[in-house]
């Protein structure tokens, strides 16, 4: 399930709620194929009219793409080996599949018309162009799913309705200043799985945009960007060659809920450098090569979930986690995990875990996958 589904779902639709909401497995397991059925749930529960989009049901009907399945307004022709989007796709068409196509190239006139789609699903061809006002018609799109093609830039242009990107997986290796200027709805960004270094992200790259959400794993980031949006939840770094996190690197990110910096080299972690996260409720840390727990962990009133399995850690120490006086830590941790770490378990005193749930949310080395 994507991230910005559990986002969606957080704010009210249970039943397409199966990961839990600490499972960062679930999160980052996108896989390559984009499940048009949960599109579907999603786009009518973001419907405004509310039934009005269930009474079309015609199997095919005159004017559907030759090879595509057109139903209720979805218009599918995945898989079909189209080396461009089709003509004649209807105009009221509010969500249209085209991946898993060889598509190379998007252009101008492709959506022309198609003022009323929800979301445009280009995962798995072979874009690497997009014209500048092919996605200008698109006048009410939320969602644009771009991944596993071999774009060089995020399109210009993209349609200021827009409030979900998907660009995971191709070859954009700079953010330009300005590239999300004017997209003012927009809450959520997967742009992992790019060969995008620091010096890639060009200041004001972020500028403008009001995001819940952001993915850069698996780029090539060797510290935390400081110019991200200020209004992020969640960020999701892991996958990178990130060395540090110095005292100034999250000063900006107060609003975040979960940060995900699994899979780096951070080896140090500045005194006081997470006191501007105040607000975190999950933090990854694991498969890093951190020879203590951070400090400032017990100052931090919310924090439920911290991973610190698979580092260089040789001692806990018993306040590491939590706070001297119980009345400073408003819920207690469900989450905490320490395997695969040189440290002498049987040496760490009991008390260290005196505000966690439970016995069970610890895992030592006894729980080594
Ligand atoms: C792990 O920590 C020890 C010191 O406690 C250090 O000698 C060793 O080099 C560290 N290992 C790595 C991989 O950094």
């Amino acid at each position: 399930m994507h991230p910005c589904l559990i986002l969606l779902l957080l704010g009210g639709l249970p039943a397409l709620s199966r990961a839990s909401p600490f499972q960062q497995r679930g999160l980052s397991d996108l896989g390559k194929k984009v499940d048009v059925k949960s599109l579907m749930l999603l786009m009518m529960n973001d419907q405004d009219e509310g039934s009005g989009f269930v009474d079309f049901d015609m199997p095919e009907y005159p004017g559907c793409p030759f090879g595509c399945r057109c139903n209720m307004k979805v218009v599918q022709c995945s898989d079909l080996g189209l080396h461009y989007v089709p003509y004649e796709i209807p105009a009221d068409t509010r969500l249209l599949d085209l991946q898993g196509n060889h598509i190379t190239e998007i252009r101008e006139n492709d959506f022309k018309g198609l003022n009323n789609l929800y979301a445009l699903v280009l995962v798995n061809n072979l874009i690497s162009k997009v014209h500048p006002r092919a996605f200008l018609p698109l006048r009410r799109v939320q969602k644009l799913y771009l991944s596993h093609n071999q774009l060089t830039t995020v399109p210009r242009n993209l349609p200021s309705s827009l409030e979900e990107l998907r660009i995971h997986d191709n070859n954009i290796k700079k953010i330009e200043a300005r590239t999300f200027s004017g997209l003012h709805k927009m809450n959520c960004i997967e742009l992992g799985r790019n060969p995008i270094k620091n010096s890639g992200l060009e200041p004001g790259a972020f500028d403008g945009l009001h995001l819940n959400f952001l993915r850069i794993s698996e780029a090539k980031l060797t510290s935390i960007p400081k110019d991200l949006p200020d209004s992020l939840r969640e960020l999701h770094l892991d996958h990178n060659q990130i060395k540090a996190i110095g005292l100034e690197d999250l000063r900006h990110y107060g609003e975040l809920y979960r940060l995900g910096l699994g899979y780096n080299r951070i080896r140090h972690i500045e005194y006081g450098g997470l006191y501007y996260v105040q607000n975190l409720r999950e933090l990854h840390l694991n498969h890093n090569l951190l020879a203590s727990v951070p400090s400032g962990l017990p100052e931090m009133k919310y924090l439920q979930a911290v991973y610190l399995h698979s580092n260089n850690i040789s001692q806990v120490e018993v306040d590491a986690f939590c706070p001297a006086s119980f009345s400073v830590k408003k819920t207690f941790y469900n989450s905490i995990s320490l395997y695969d770490n040189p440290v002498r378990y049987w040496e760490v005193q009991p008390a260290t875990f005196r505000c966690v749930s439970d016995r069970l949310a610890v895992q030592l080395g006894n729980y080594k996958k």
